[in-house]
């Protein structure tokens, strides 16, 4: 694609080097360094006056820091008369689209308002955590899906056995139901309740018919791994075959991994959307079959 340059600071690095030669596109690592109190400076140079600039960054970790950067980068590109998208496979605060608990803030909302202040002219994100939350973003928007990818990776791999896909609660549903039509297999949805305080997550236990099946559970983010681990064992009480964890956002925070190995997963397969040690499946393919339709 002609005309087009993109744009990473350090933590994206990986992913805005990849876009970039995918595109055949000139890229800029943008300058970030951090003063002794901690606060982040930006530097871009260069004559950027009517670039379309693909501005990368994938915000974990840090997510408040990440978002920040993000922010001040656009900003410049914008001042400098570039033409901004945004390109966040993990957009921070996407989780936070409606009130869970009284008093809560939908801070989607004001992150969408803080985007389209500094200037972006589009946002292309991967698998949000509810596409309810595209609308509080008052910027055109677009989750791409990393779904099939995950897919072809696990067919390949895998010669499944009466597959049965799971999502471990209602609302993702949609999303397991559509993995479940590439696989060509059966979908059910667990009903999962989290307390909003404590985070303790309890799947309710419903007849299940799994024995000698194999699971995929199909989830967009494994951050504690506990929701997960709670399917498990559940799965394993009714003598399911193998259990496969599929996710776009894997941030296996702390000792996620051990947990999830520990309940006797066979396998945890991830997407580069934000770096982790499950990153099996690129996404940068699906982003781009994307990109190359905005022009
Ligand atoms: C929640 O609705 C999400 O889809 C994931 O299920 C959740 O973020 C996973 O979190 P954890 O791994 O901490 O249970």
């Amino acid at each position: 694609m002609t005309g087009w340059l993109v744009a990473y600071c350090d933590p994206s690095r990986n992913l805005g080097t990849g876009l970039a030669k995918l595109m055949g596109a000139p890229s800029i690592e943008v300058q970030s360094k951090v003063f002794p109190d901690g606060e982040g400076c930006i530097r871009i140079q260069g004559d950027l006056y009517g670039n379309k600039v693909l501005l990368v960054q994938s915000m974990y970790p840090d997510p408040d820091k990440r978002l920040l950067e993000f922010l001040l980068m656009s900003h410049k590109l914008s001042e400098e008369g570039a033409e901004v998208y945004g390109i966040v496979p993990y957009l921070a605060y996407a989780r936070q689209h409606r009130v869970h608990n009284e008093g809560e803030v939908v801070s989607l909302g004001v992150v969408g308002h803080l985007l389209r202040s500094v200037g972006i002219k589009r946002l292309v994100t991967l698998d949000i955590h509810n596409v309810e939350g595209l609308g509080l973003i008052p910027i055109p928007c677009y989750s791409v899906s990393a779904l099939p990818s995950l897919a072809e990776y696990l067919k390949k791999k895998y010669d499944l056995h009466e597959p049965l896909c799971i999502s471990p609660d209602l609302g993702g549903s949609t999303r397991a139901e559509a993995f479940s039509k590439i696989l060509q297999a059966d979908t059910i949805s667990l009903d999962k309740q989290r307390d909003n305080s404590s985070g303790e997550v309890v799947i309710d236990k419903k007849d299940l018919d799994v024995k000698d099946r194999d699971i995929v559970i199909v989830d967009d983010i494994i951050a504690t791994g506990g929701t997960i681990q709670k399917a498990i064992s559940l799965l394993k009480d009714g003598c399911c075959n193998r259990v496969i964890a599929v996710c776009t956002h894997s941030l296996l925070i702390g000792d996620a991994l051990k947990k999830l190995e520990s309940a006797g997963i066979t396998e945890v397969i991830g997407t580069n959307s934000v770096p982790n040690p499950m990153s099996k499946v690129d996404i940068l393919p699906a982003l781009y079959s994307h990109i190359k339709t905005l022009g």
